[in-house]
């Protein structure tokens, strides 16, 4: 499974790489302003489902673009998102990738994150290591918050509800050694599994943005929670990851953040 994983995100990245600079149709998702959807996006998920459909017809898929299909009960759901960095994508700046999680009765089983600007292949298989481009990968040894390199994202609906993410950010700019905001959740996290950062918050993501990515850094030997330190889920709407070694660090920010 985790091989048609590789090979379906290697063959919808080829395509976004291909067209980049080269998209004709955006359009607004969902009415709001920011979240948008181009026809790469959807042709992107189609060549995506097409090969998971060809290995495996019975089961489950879960696509950012077209929603449910299969509802035959599988134990098993393909969780994706053909292309997570939409808006950088529309503006022909190189930082995105797919991603494509598996879930075996609620749990990720496998995942894989595909940069095909850097040709970089992450992947993870539940109890077996995370790796990039085949040689495992695991998540770095900074331990004061003072020396971390943080990145975070900002939620489309900023705007309406800013759910203290500008105060978030100000405070771990001041704590940590910088903050990045790369525009590619799936890839923020995939460089944290990798060591190229030491933490990574954000609110209101979705289960495809974060399915692949959680998995990589809990097998990179990170730790995942939500902004009260409590269980992880990739349905929730929180997300605190880290090396571990800063978690604490941050949730104390997280906390005195969230504080009016
Ligand atoms: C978005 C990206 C971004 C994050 C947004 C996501 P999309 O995904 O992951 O980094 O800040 O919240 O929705 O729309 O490009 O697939
Ligand atoms: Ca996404
Ligand atoms: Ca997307």
């Amino acid at each position: 499974m985790l091989k048609t994983a590789i090979e379906a995100a290697r063959e919808a990245g080829k395509f976004l790489r291909q067209n980049l600079g080269k998209v004709r149709d955006i359009q607004l998702k969902g009415g709001q302003e920011k979240n948008l959807v181009t026809e790469i996006d959807k042709r992107s998920e189609e060549i995506i489902i097409q090969i998971i459909k060809k290995h495996y017809p019975a089961h489950d898929i879960l696509a950012e673009e077209s929603g449910g299909h299969g509802g035959q009960a599988s134990d098993y759901r393909w969780i994706i998102d053909p292309l997570d960095g939409t808006t950088n994508f529309t503006h022909a700046f190189p930082v995105f990738c797919v991603s494509i999680g598996l879930e075996r009765k609620g749990e990720i089983i496998a995942g894989v994150i595909y940069d095909p600007n850097f040709d970089e292949t992450f992947t993870a298989e539940k109890g077996k290591g995370a790796f990039l481009n085949s040689r495992r990968i695991r998540v770095s040894g900074v331990d004061a918050l003072g020396g971390s390199l943080l990145v975070t994202g900002f939620p489309y609906n900023i705007a309406d509800n800013p759910n203290n993410a500008v105060e978030h950010f100000i405070n771990f700019l001041m704590k940590s050694q910088a903050v990045r905001r790369m525009g590619s959740a799936a890839i923020d996290m995939a460089y944290l599994a990798a060591g190229r950062y030491d933490g990574f918050w954000e609110v209101d993501l979705n289960p495809w943005d974060m399915a692949a990515g959680a998995l990589l850094v809990e097998e990179a030997g990170g730790k995942i929670t939500d902004f009260k330190g409590d269980k992880f889920s990739i349905y929730k709407k929180e997300i605190l990851a880290s090396n571990g070694m800063v978690h604490d660090q941050m949730l104390k920010v997280i906390e005195a953040g969230g504080k009016k």
